[in-house]
């Protein structure tokens, strides 16, 4: 068992009273595999937020987690409003019951697996064409904003219609917004409002003018919402999608390139000479590195309630369903924290579960596989540029990834 301190937990489990992430990186704390393991599961913590340090359960049982994703009823996003560190109200991610579902309901059919199979090609196109941007730098370049950040960016803005001179100011207004640290809650609010105007424009626009895009799609179907939610929603398809595809593709070449598997040195080595279990590997990754900080979606608990594993929950918990943890459930996963690319089944929770899924999934899967399947066909010899404890690594941010990723090749 690895030793957290006395006292009241802090969570994240990795930052510092400060507030900084002393060993950021791609691996989780090792305690939460202990968590998930144990009888009770449930780990009281402290959280900063908005300058306060607010209690929160962490539920860590893969049953459990899986229990309080689905229940929306009994575990409430809207009633946890408080206890957010990332400002998502007027979002469906911040909404419950019949609004979540009306705000979901207008944009879901373009995101189902079908209506994502019908774009893989349009997915493919795009990745060729930032693999050709990488490729011109001629032999080193940095894969996160030279492949990553512009390959996820392009694939989300061309499927909502935004124009292509505009894509450099949504980098700069996102990263603002995802920041979980308190000093940025002001710019997070400024640069939420900036995007609003903008994307406010762009839909005032479609009314008068529709194309064959999802910013038409929502600018009529989400036309009764009031403005805030519709602004928000193209606002969160955005954010949420390059942002976590993006963190994903490098989070993840990098862990190829500096791990060993099955004999090799480097996983990419295995993969290289297997490319038929790219989408396992895929698979594995997100179950043992998922980019996205989800832990940090509270719930708050509308009734007393027992859980699967037992465990009681009183109305007014604030509670916090662990992917991180039940990813490493040994009821669930033999051998946790063996990566394990022919793992099947893998049911892992790192698009979360129940009503909240993340509606993006078969997208940023997509894009993974293809970038990572392309990377290895058309770039075989990709490596670090430096050492893997010199990557810099996002501090303070809803989202986890390399800062850069200096590659080479
Ligand atoms: C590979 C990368 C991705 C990861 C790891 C990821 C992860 C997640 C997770 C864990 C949730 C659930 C949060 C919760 O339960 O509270 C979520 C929700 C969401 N994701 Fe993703 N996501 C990814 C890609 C995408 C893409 C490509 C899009 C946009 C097209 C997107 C848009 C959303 C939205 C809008 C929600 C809110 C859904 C709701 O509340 O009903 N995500 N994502």
């Amino acid at each position: 068992m690895v030793a957290v301190e006395d006292g009241p937990v802090r969570h994240p489990l990795n930052v510092d009273a400060d507030g900084i992430d002393r060993t950021p990186g791609p691996d989780k704390h090792p305690y939460y595999a202990h968590l998930a393991a144990s009888d009770s599961g449930i780990l009281p913590v402290v959280r900063q937020v908005g300058g306060e340090w607010l209690p929160a359960l962490l539920i860590c049982r893969y049953d459990d987690v899986r229990e309080v994703l689905r229940r929306q009823d009994l575990f409430s996003r809207a009633a946890a409003a408080h206890a957010d560190q990332v400002d998502v109200s007027g979002t469906m991610l911040g909404m419950d019951g019949a609004e979540h579902a009306a705000v979901r309901g207008t944009v879901k059919d373009s995101f189902t697996k079908p209506a994502v199979s019908g774009l893989s090609d349009t997915v493919c196109a795009a990745a060729e064409a930032q693999l050709a941007v990488l490729a011109a730098r001629g032999g080193s370049a940095d894969l996160v904003g030279d492949f990553a950040v512009p390959f996820a960016l392009n694939v989300i803005s061309d499927l909502l219609g935004l124009p292509e001179p505009d894509r450099a100011q949504f980098r700069r207004w996102g990263d603002m917004f995802m920041g979980t640290a308190d000093l940025t809650r002001a710019e997070a609010a400024r640069s939420a409002e900036e995007m609003g105007g903008y994307l406010w424009q762009q839909l005032d626009g479609r009314r008068g003018c529709p194309r064959d895009d999802l910013m038409t799609r929502i600018a009529t179907a989400a036309a009764e919402q009031p403005v805030d939610v519709q602004v928000k929603l193209p606002l969160s398809l955005l954010v949420g999608g390059w942002e976590t595809t993006a963190s994903s593709i490098s989070t993840f070449v990098y862990l190829l390139r500096s791990r060993p598997y099955a004999g090799h040195d480097h996983a990419w080595d295995y993969l290289l000479e297997h490319p038929e279990q790219v989408d396992g590997a895929v698979t594995e990754l997100e179950r043992l590195h998922s980019t996205s900080n989800g832990d940090e979606m509270p719930r708050r608990v509308m009734a007393d309630v027992t859980l699967p594993s037992g465990a009681r929950l009183a109305e007014g918990d604030i509670v916090i369903p662990s992917h991180d943890a039940a990813n490493r459930d040994p009821r669930v996963f033999a051998d946790p924290e063996r990566m394990d690319f022919g793992r099947d089944p893998n049911p892992h929770l790192s698009f979360g579960y129940g009503p909240h899924y993340c509606v993006g999934a078969h997208l940023g899967a997509l894009e993974v596989r293809v970038a990572l399947t392309l990377l290895l066909r058309e770039l075989p010899a990709l490596r670090l540029a430096v050492a893997p404890n010199e990557v810099r690594w996002k501090q303070g941010h809803a989202i986890l990834g390399p800062v850069e990723l200096p590659v080479k090749w």
